[in-house]
């Protein structure tokens, strides 16, 4: 089985203590900071934007930090969140004018493109987009909140992009990540995994724990045991 990465979302972490809580996390074994942008517009709830991605950098945090923009415009964010250190930018394709131009723009700004799927959202989008992605993000609750119940027609869906990004491979030798995000908990994160994901966000579940190291590698024995 290829490697997984597990990425906690920032958002459920302590805000006055950022900066340790990101370098507690990654020593715990987290591979990835994932980092929800929300602009009390796209979605109804306000975090943060490239300053605090700028300062994380600034305080030392070299893993990859994965933004998932919630937020409009998007092409304009992209610049500001290349400029702040950013690494993998996902967006949501409603949120943007031209998705292949945006696809673009952050390849060119030097980090790695994927697109966000909302629950309900078709996979149509991925058509003539797919082998221009590093990675795709199937949001298994609806974005906004940290704390939610995980949506189990996500399995499906991420069943399906699994094949179409292993048909893919066999082709172009692709490394497209196959990101779940929202409600993944230890209970639930096998099924996930089965169901081909690769790259998996955890808020709630990690932050909202005494014993961060404890509960991811909880999470990886239960990813193995998917096969
Ligand atoms: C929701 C965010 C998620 C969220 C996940 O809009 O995109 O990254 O923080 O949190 P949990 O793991 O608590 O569902
Ligand atoms: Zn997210």
């Amino acid at each position: 089985m290829r490697d997984v990465l597990i990425a906690p979302s920032i958002l459920s972490a302590d805000f006055a203590r950022l900066g340790e809580e990101v370098e507690v996390v990654l020593d715990a074994g987290a591979d990835v900071v994932h980092f929800d942008v929300m602009d009390n517009h796209y979605v109804p709830n306000l975090t943060v934007g490239p300053l605090v991605c700028r300062a994380l950098r600034d305080h030392g945090i070299t893993a990859p930090i994965d933004v998932h923009l919630m937020a409009r415009p998007v092409d304009r964010l992209v610049h500001d969140f290349a400029a702040a250190g950013a690494t993998y930018i996902s967006f949501h394709p409603e949120a943007t004018e031209h998705v292949d131009r945006t696809i673009g723009l952050i390849r060119e700004l030097g980090c790695k493109p994927g697109i966000a799927l909302n629950p309900a959202t078709p996979l149509e989008c991925l058509n003539f987009t797919l082998e221009k992605l590093d990675l795709v993000l199937v949001m298994s609750v609806n974005p906004g909140f940290g704390g939610q119940a995980f949506i189990d027609s996500s399995l499906a869906k991420l069943a399906a992009i699994r094949a179409r990004i292993d048909a893919l491979g066999r082709i172009a030798g692709n490394e497209i990540r196959l990101e779940v995000d929202g409600g993944v908990k230890p209970d639930n994160i096998r099924r996930i995994a089965a169901a081909g994901a690769d790259m998996f966000v955890a808020g709630s579940a990690i932050f909202g724990a005494e014993d961060y190291a404890g509960v991811i590698a909880t999470m990886r024995k239960e990813i193995a045991a998917a096969g």
